[in-house]
């Protein structure tokens, strides 16, 4: 019988993670695979750049002290971490956790960008400047966290590491602040889409109606 929980989104993740399993070509593997977690119907996904000690003992995303933070943040604009998506760009964590190398990066590339093709949310915040990086190559987490930019038909919302700002009063202070805008972002996402589409496409009611006379709309 088939089961009442099918849904299609959560069949692709699963096939994804069989195939991120089964292979032999990507680096890391020594270590577990931690393929990511939360409501794979959200709007807002984060991403984080690679698992560290505490991760890849629980095979889940930031349950460290970092995440313990994110966690935070999160009750602290009213969600709750069921709500939104987290995940990283590496899926396995490099020895003494190290930064994730150039190769590594490319290397689980095509996983990441199909885990987003899949779970299509709005926006993606990007935690950390290799995760920023990975969309925005030429931005700068100081200069460019807490500001948005477009990433195909997604915003991008740029936050600092939580483990950053758990080393330094002044970024969290920044986290904290560019955390509350995201409620706001998902709010407006439709309006900010429209006013993007309208300046590529920009509103010409004589064209329109024109258009429409042709094709004998009315
Ligand atoms: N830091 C990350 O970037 N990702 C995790 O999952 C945990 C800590």
């Amino acid at each position: 019988m088939p089961s009442t929980n099918y849904s299609p989104k959560a069949e692709a993740l699963e096939k994804l993670k069989k195939e991120l399993e089964e292979d032999i070509s990507l680096p890391l593997r020594e270590a577990n695979l931690v393929f990511g977690e939360g409501n794979i119907n959200t709007d807002v996904l984060f991403i984080g750049e690679a698992p560290g000690y505490q991760e890849d003992l629980e095979k889940r995303p930031f349950v460290g002290r970092s995440g313990q933070l994110l966690n935070k943040l999160i009750e602290g604009i009213k969600w709750k971490r069921e709500d939104v998506y987290i995940t990283n760009i590496v899926k396995r964590r490099p020895p003494n956790n190290r930064d994730p190398l150039p190769e590594e990066i490319s290397a689980y590339e095509k996983y990441l960008m199909k885990q987003i093709e899949i779970l299509n949310p709005k926006i993606i915040a990007p935690l950390g400047r290799f995760s920023m990086n990975f969309f925005l190559p030429t931005a700068k987490i100081s200069r460019d966290q807490g500001k948005i930019f477009w990433w195909n038909d997604k915003l991008i919302l740029p936050l600092y590491h939580p483990a950053a700002a758990l080393r330094q009063v002044q970024v969290m202070d920044d986290l904290k602040k560019s955390f509350v805008k995201i409620p706001v972002i998902v709010k407006k996402y439709d309006e900010f889409l429209k006013a993007r589409v309208e300046k590529i496409i920009p509103h010409e009611p004589n064209v329109e109606k024109k258009a429409a006379k042709q094709m004998k709309l009315f």
